[in-house]
């Protein structure tokens, strides 16, 4: 069996909460027990609501956050080994939610692609093509490389920010949210563009979304967190025509239908007062019909 690109294992973060004083009072857990593997190649899909813990897990495998306790190895190494930090943006780079926010307004688009290929040692000559290269394979023209960011649109930017996260050839991207500040028919494109470059160059993708819709072409499997733990897993096609659980049911029933056939399958949700439900008031009433089974 070969070595899986990232490796997740019984995975904790707690935040403290702090009183008026200073002082700990509680904790939140951020991230409850989380373990998954991404094999190479492989597309794993973590869906969860606002506040459920996925930009926490992201934000830990960057090592942007310590976890509480756990393990994350990348290719079989262990991130808390003292794995050195220039080695592991070799291994792992990220995309962020919003692209505006990533790119440094007063350098071209160039000057901001020229950094990572310095960093990784690339002999000068050599750098202006390979600035060529990665702007066409995310499918921008070449001038590109003298715009500034302001000269762009949210989802060109975004090209810019996948261009410069795959220059130093990095074995997973962790795409949190990448797509949820652009317009729906430009998520599209950008979807297609990520398939197209992970087929390409044998990448492994973290796909983090709230957007389930977004996940079921993409996504080889999925992981459904709810309060910071994984809730529901499996092959993102069995997911969709059979969640086992009603959160995952929830999310299913709030995505956008397109087909009859969709339509056909879409789990049916019990409307509290005429509204759909949130999680915690669906998996209450869950909770009650549980215990009376015969109360209509
Ligand atoms: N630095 C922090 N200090 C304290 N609590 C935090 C911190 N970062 C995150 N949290 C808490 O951890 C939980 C998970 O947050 P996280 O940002 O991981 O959620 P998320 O799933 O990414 O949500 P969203 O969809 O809104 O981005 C939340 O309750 C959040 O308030
Ligand atoms: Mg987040």
């Amino acid at each position: 069996m070969t070595v899986p690109v990232l490796e997740i294992i019984g995975l904790n973060k707690g935040f403290p909460v702090k009183n008026g004083f200073g002082r700990t009072v509680d904790e939140v857990r951020a991230v409850d027990d989380v373990s998954f593997s991404i094999a190479k190649g492989e597309v794993y899909g973590l869906a969860g609501e606002s506040g459920s813990g996925k930009s926490t897990i992201a934000r830990m495998i960057m090592g942007l956050e310590r976890p509480t306790s756990g393990d994350i190895l990348i290719e079989g190494r262990n991130l808390g080994g003292g794995m050195a930090a220039a080695e592991k943006r070799k291994l792992v780079q990220m995309v962020f939610q919003n692209p505006g926010s990533s790119l440094n307004p007063r350098r071209t688009i160039g000057q901001s692609l020229r950094v990572p290929l310095e960093a990784m040692g690339l002999a000068g000559r050599k750098i202006d093509a390979r600035i060529g290269e990665l702007l066409d394979m995310v499918q921008l023209p070449a001038n590109f490389a003298e715009r500034f960011p302001h000269e762009l649109s949210g989802g060109q930017k975004q090209r810019v920010a996948i261009a410069r996260a795959i220059a130093v050839q990095p074995r997973l991207l962790v795409l949190d949210e990448p797509t949820s500040a652009l317009d729906v028919s430009v998520q599209a494109k950008v979807i297609d563009l990520l398939v197209d470059l992970g087929r390409e160059l044998e990448l492994s993708y973290l796909f983090i979304s709230h957007d389930l819709s977004l996940m079921r072409n993409f996504a080889d499997r999925i992981g459904v967190l709810y309060r910071g733990r994984i809730v529901e897993t499996g092959r993102s096609d069995a997911v969709f025509e059979n969640p086992a659980h009603d959160y995952t049911r929830l999310l299913i029933a709030s995505v956008p239908v397109v087909t009859a056939e969709e339509e056909a399958v879409r789990p049916k949700i019990p409307l509290i007062d005429g509204e759909i439900p949130t999680a915690e008031a669906l998996l209450a009433l869950r909770e009650q019909e549980r215990r009376n089974p015969t109360s209509e």
